[in-house]
């Protein structure tokens, strides 16, 4: 098993919806039509939170079962079964492939291997093209942690970084431009820092 399938199987610790929403800050407009809990936990707390405020939402999670609100499946093999711009905001709240893409922990593989961090990020980019495709124009990807230097490259992304910036260090070793006609997009981040 690679370094980085490691760090996917390691990192399963779930937060309570009330740490999560101190991240992500979903505004009213945010929760006011069908929103993603992307990477949600085996206990989806933020989903059931949500439910009970009466949010349209859904969970996705590579752990857990297909049932009622929760998608059972892993983003890095499976598309969603869900049609393009069916969601107007996406949440993704310590979801691994963007933590380990765009975390400090990037740095690890970059230093030991960069194989296995261009790995990393394109399979990354991947599962954000797929998140791209159900989110409607306009819509809103909110993140913890940062994905400022992944949304980097996507042309046209309007960015707000109300935290962090990312050290250049942490940036990747070639652009990968595989994203096109975005222009609609608008990715915000919260940035968070993440001791290594
Ligand atoms: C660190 S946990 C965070 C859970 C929750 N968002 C929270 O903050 O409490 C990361 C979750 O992402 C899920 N995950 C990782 N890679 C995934 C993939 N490729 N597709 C779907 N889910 C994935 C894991 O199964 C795990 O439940």
């Amino acid at each position: 098993m690679s370094l980085a399938d490691q760090m996917v199987d390691e990192l399963v610790q779930e937060e309570l919806a009330e740490t999560q929403l101190l991240f992500l800050e979903p505004t009213s407009e945010d929760l006011s039509g069908r929103v993603l809990d992307v990477g949600c936990g085996q206990n989806h707390y933020l989903v059931d939170h949500f439910i009970s405020q009466e949010v349209d939402v859904e969970g996705v999670d590579r752990l857990a079962e297909t049932n009622g609100r929760i998608i059972g499946a892993d983003l890095g093999k499976d598309a969603l079964p869900r049609p393009d711009n069916h969601y107007r905001t996406i949440l993704a709240h310590m979801f691994t492939p963007f933590y380990i893409a765009c975390g400090p922990s990037y740095r690890l593989f970059a230093a030991s291997d960069l194989s296995i961090a261009v790995e990393v990020r394109i399979k990354a980019l991947d599962i954000m093209q797929e998140l791209l495709r159900v989110l409607e124009p306009g819509g809103r990807i909110l993140c913890s942690p940062t994905i400022i230097e992944l949304a980097h490259q996507v042309p046209g992304a309007a960015m707000e970084d109300r935290e962090n910036s990312v050290p250049p260090d942490l940036l990747p070793p070639a652009p990968l431009p595989i994203f096109e006609d975005q222009n609609e997009l608008c990715l915000l981040t919260t940035a968070v820092t993440y001791e290594s």
